[in-house]
């Protein structure tokens, strides 16, 4: 799987929409790139956004249900976190949207929306909230833990791996 492009909006403290293409040539010229900046800024954010956007839920916070999303940026309305992935020069939206009432920072809640498409013909895939993170998870051949291990490695877990045993490395 390749990721190509990710859109959030107000999610922590990354209020409004922010795009990064990760299909420019700055980013494959180099093959690797750090994400860098003060803590609190919003680094792990982004890691969250691809996590929500696949599997509907984040390392830090676990399944966001309908009642509770505190990844919400606090004062907005609706939040929403989106992926374009390609696999086998295929490519996929997966799309992850959550709003309160009249988009009002103090409404209600109200539930998720979680959907995969084709991009080439916008054909939905799935567009259940209960079936649309396993759809993903097929489509990728990687659960939830899985993923954030293998993306999430060169976070806090890293000091964890390098003071693991020999034995249980296999295991990140
Ligand atoms: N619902 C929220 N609304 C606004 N800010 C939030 C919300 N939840 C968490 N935050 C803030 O978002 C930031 C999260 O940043 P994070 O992505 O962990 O940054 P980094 O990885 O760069 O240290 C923290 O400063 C946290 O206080
Ligand atoms: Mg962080």
């Amino acid at each position: 799987m390749r990721l190509i492009e990710l859109r959030l909006k107000n999610l922590n403290s990354l209020k409004g929409e922010w795009h990064i293409d990760f299909s420019d040539p700055a980013f494959l010229n180099e093959g690797i790139f750090a994400i860098t900046g003060q803590t609190g800024a919003g680094k792990t954010t982004i890691l969250d956004a691809i996590c929500l956007a696949l599997y509907s839920q984040t390392p830090r916070l676990g399944d966001i249900t309908g009642s509770t999303n505190e990844i919400m940026t606090q004062g907005t309305g609706e939040c929403s976190a989106e992926v374009i992935i390609e696999i086998d020069s295929k490519r996929y939206q997966c799309y992850w949207y959550q709003h309160r009432a009249h988009k009002k920072a103090k409404g209600n809640l109200l539930p998720i929306k979680h959907e995969i498409s084709e991009v080439q013909t916008g054909k939905i895939l799935e567009e259940k909230k209960s079936k649309t993170s396993a759809y993903i998870q097929n489509l990728i051949g990687m659960d939830f833990n899985q993923f954030t291990r293998s993306i999430m490695l060169a976070q806090g877990s890293f000091a964890a791996f390098l003071k693991s045993d020999i034995g249980d490395r296999a295991r990140f």
